[in-house]
């Protein structure tokens, strides 16, 4: 066996069709060349592929995606920024079998999160997945287990985790610098603008639709879902609260050092216009946890008022000050005053411990990280388990809008959903037969 020698395959029957994987990839040495594939390159796997190639010793082998447009700008960028053009695939099975892959990242809409990491895990391959890790809260667990059998690293898309500043001010929160963390408020604000009404057409001849819906339930093809409006849809997407929420609640939920909530209430709707759109535009959701602690999450997809003067961001209140951030690597510590007393540094200075160099975007410390664990077997900064906490607090925002009413859960075990039949079914999802992910 060369250097990427595999213990032993196993033939999985998986995602509508019999693949043969190896059951544990190769280690990589320190110093190596760690290889990776970049699965949906549309948006987000741009910024992938960005924050890759800023990296040292590592290679873009691969660009999947299942809609020609989005492949050619994925394979357009890797070649222009690192002047060697990668290998395009649609199905991204054929990558799971190349052995010289290492990682795979994953930015396809939130549906194929999970199904695609626990394959790419299964095969051998280290994952970096976009958040939310899962469409719902049984995937985020499925995808736990299988990071543990298969023995992967598996790092989760909630960025802010790698960054310096933050990384800096939670540990002096922690130590006590505002006292007791007790509550948080976070926000996010945008404009969207309404989707319409979708007619069904025939499915463009540049999309492998049926690809694209993998373990979702087939639906017909509708001129408003692809690119980007299936985050609206229940199907496929998760709403605000995951899209953009999974960022200030998971920055919460470490500042004030919770876990499982025990008691979530949403309210909220989709109250600016009447289209396909069918999760929140509007919504408030408040979590409560063990030991007199409290997070509330607002989002607003359709006015983008600002909240303490930014579209997103968080405030940690304390028994002795209070934690502003404005939504990116920044911080304002105030005393009980309401004196300043701590900020963070202005602009690209900011990133005071750069491990990447000057000029580089905030998102690359967090691939950074990953890339360290792969080569190095380092410890992730959002390791899955760790990831799914945040996300889950997401979903159970939308199960209790979508069930009208305040749900229940035992914090100690896991947070699941107690005595609501209807918000426990929201635990999981009905797959299209033949695709069902399996641990
Ligand atoms: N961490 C962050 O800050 C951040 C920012 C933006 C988006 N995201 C996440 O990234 C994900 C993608 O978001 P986006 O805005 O790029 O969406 P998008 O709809 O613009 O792009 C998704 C791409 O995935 C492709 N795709 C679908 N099924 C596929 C499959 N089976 N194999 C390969 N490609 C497939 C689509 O064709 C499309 O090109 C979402 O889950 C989103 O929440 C994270």
């Amino acid at each position: 066996m060369q250097r990427r020698s595999f213990i032993k395959y196993a033939s999985l029957a998986a995602a509508g069709s019999a693949l043969t994987f190896p059951l544990f990839g190769r280690s990589v040495a320190p110093g190596e060349k760690v290889v990776v594939a970049v699965m949906g390159t549309n948006g987000r796997g741009l910024e992938h592929i960005r924050a890759l190639t800023k990296i040292a010793n590592l290679e873009i082998a691969y660009i999947c995606d299942v809609e020609d447009n989005a492949l050619a700008k994925g394979v357009d960028l890797v070649t222009k920024l690192t002047g060697k053009k990668p290998a395009a695939v649609k199905d991204f099975r054929k990558i799971l079998d190349n052995k010289d892959i290492d990682a795979i990242t994953i930015a396809t809409p939130d549906h194929w999160h999970t199904p695609a990491a626990i394959m790419a895990c299964a095969a051998g391959k280290h994952v970096y997945v976009e958040k939310p890790c899962g469409h719902n809260p049984g995937e985020g667990e499925m995808l736990i287990r299988a990071a543990r059998k298969y023995n992967r690293h598996v790092q989760m898309g909630n960025q802010r985790r790698s960054m310096p500043n933050l990384m800096g001010i939670m540990k002096e929160v922690h130590d006590g610098l505002i006292g007791n963390a007790y509550f948080a408020r976070g926000w996010y604000a945008n404009n969207r603008k309404p989707i319409g009404t979708g007619k069904v057409i025939p499915v463009p001849a540049n999309l492998d639709w049926d690809l694209w819906q993998g373990p979702a339930p087939r639906e017909n093809y509708r001129d408003n879902l692809v690119h980007y409006n299936w985050h609206w849809f229940w199907n496929w997407g998760t709403g605000e609260a995951c899209n953009n929420g999974t960022h200030e609640i998971d920055c919460m939920r470490w500042a004030l050092g919770v876990d499982f909530a025990s008691k979530v209430a949403s309210g909220g709707g989709r109250f600016t216009a009447h289209d396909d759109w069918q999760t929140p535009d509007t919504q408030v959701v408040t979590y409560e946890f063990d030991g007199n602690k409290s997070i509330s999450w607002e989002g607003r997809s359709c006015n983008n008022y600002p909240g303490e003067g930014s579209g997103r961001g968080f405030i940690i209140y304390g028994d002795k000050g209070t934690f502003v951030n404005n939504g990116g690597d920044d911080f304002k510590i105030f005393d009980l005053g309401n004196k300043l007393i701590k900020e963070s540094p202005k602009g690209e200075q900011a990133n005071t411990i750069n491990p990447l160099g000057p000029g580089e975007t905030l998102d690359s410390y967090h691939f950074h990280n990953f890339v360290d664990a792969v080569r190095n077997n380092t410890p992730l900064n959002s390791e899955i388990a760790e990831g799914h906490k945040s996300v889950l607090l997401c979903h159970l925002g939308n199960i209790s809008q979508r069930v009208g009413r305040t749900i229940y859960c035992d914090s100690k075990n896991g947070g699941k959903i107690m005595h609501d039949k209807d918000a426990e079914k929201l635990w999981e999802r009905e797959y299209e037969k033949g695709w069902e992910p399996k641990v």
